[in-house]
């Protein structure tokens, strides 16, 4: 189908799997007529980090308001759109819930075709809002809060999973060991913050492989290592230095991602590479990423930051794709927590 096919469709898509209370106008996959989100992040900064239940509930008390003004936004009504999209999974499953009940009551009473999209396939469609020319066959690192995959994007809708996390996702090592320093929640812009400061080269944080799986990720050592130098200065009474700290655990990080991300771009001998999920709105992963591309003669592209982290127009990008192929759900579509990219 690459490329091929094309027909106008218009997508009201909706995303509530986390924090973001999301709803977004898209045309043809790649145009954003609106993108409406309420971010849940000051409520949940308070405990630390995300809280499932307020989750759910905030969803609830926001969601009409988010749709309507994504439809206003683009000068629309429900009555214009061409299909309703939503995430299904993986995600909370409160959190999920909320978005599959609105978008199946707005699609059954409209009589519009209703379309289930994998959060993660939505993130990795993020990068064609910005970038017209780009289409399959790519390589994509998909590094969120939630996740950390090396996806072969063969075709649009089809993937293959190379790598994946043994144990903590990129962005969940961020917000945990910026809650170490006292940096507070969400991590990973912070320590992105408190970086800029100091020497990424002041403390040698481990850089961690798993043994045969040259593209899968382990990022709990790193975490520990952390963890354990902070305690190691502490009852040595040294001066805890949090901007080196930062510095050195993104360089490590980084570090560990590009490598393997390069790995397998050369192996697979793939000519386009992609950034997606909120640790790829992390200047340094982008810039460190763009100059390894460069090197071996890579296309690199990413989505703009508002696009990275979680958002609906990524939802609309990849639900058009399914649109294309027919692949529409039905209405006992339901949250699944755990989806697995290309089940379904
Ligand atoms: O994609 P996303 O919004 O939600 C999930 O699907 O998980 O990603 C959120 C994650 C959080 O862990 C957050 O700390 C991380 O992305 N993040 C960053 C940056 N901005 C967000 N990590 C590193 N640097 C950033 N600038
Ligand atoms: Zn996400």
């Amino acid at each position: 189908m690459t490329g091929e096919k094309q027909k106008n469709a218009v997508i009201l898509a909706i995303e509530s799997s986390c924090d973001e209370t999301a709803a977004a106008v898209v045309r043809n996959g790649r145009e954003v007529l609106s993108n409406i989100i309420s971010s849940q992040i000051d409520l949940h900064t308070l405990y630390g980090g995300v809280v499932p239940e307020i989750a759910s509930r905030k969803h609830i008390e926001r969601i009409n308001q988010v749709i309507e003004e994504s439809l206003s936004e683009a000068g629309m009504s429900l009555e214009d759109m061409d299909a309703v999209a939503v995430t299904y999974g993986p995600g909370l499953v409160g959190a999920l819930l909320v978005g599959v009940a609105e978008a199946k009551a707005i699609a059954y009473g409209a009589g519009k075709p209703l379309i289930g999209v994998h959060h993660i396939e939505g993130h990795i469609s993020a990068n064609y809002i910005e970038n017209k020319e780009l289409k399959p066959p790519f390589l994509c690192l998909v590094v969120s809060g939630g996740h950390t995959h090396l996806v072969k994007v063969k075709d649009y809708g089809v993937y293959e999973i190379l790598g994946r996390t043994r144990d903590d996702a990129a962005g969940e090592a961020f917000d945990k060991v910026a809650r170490a320093i006292g940096l507070g929640y969400p991590g990973g812009p912070k320590i992105e913050k408190a970086a800029r400061q100091g020497d990424p080269r002041a403390i040698a944080f481990p850089r961690a492989k798993v043994a045969d799986h040259p593209y899968d990720f382990s990022f709990s050592g790193v975490k520990s290592a952390v963890l354990n130098y902070i305690n190691g200065c502490r009852m040595k009474n040294i001066p805890i230095v949090e901007a080196d700290i930062a510095a050195s655990f993104q360089q490590a990080v980084t570090d560990v991602l590009i490598e393997h991300a390069m790995t397998a771009a050369e192996e697979f001998q793939m000519e386009q590479f992609a950034i997606a999920g909120g640790v790829a709105s992390n200047q340094t992963l982008r810039s460190k990423m763009e100059a390894a591309c460069r090197e071996r003669g890579l296309k690199f592209y990413h989505p703009s930051p508002v696009f990275c982290t979680d958002n609906a127009a990524m939802i609309g990008a990849a639900a058009y794709y399914e649109y294309l192929a027919g692949k529409f759900a039905g209405w006992d579509l339901n949250a699944v927590p755990n989806l697995k990219l290309g089940e379904r």
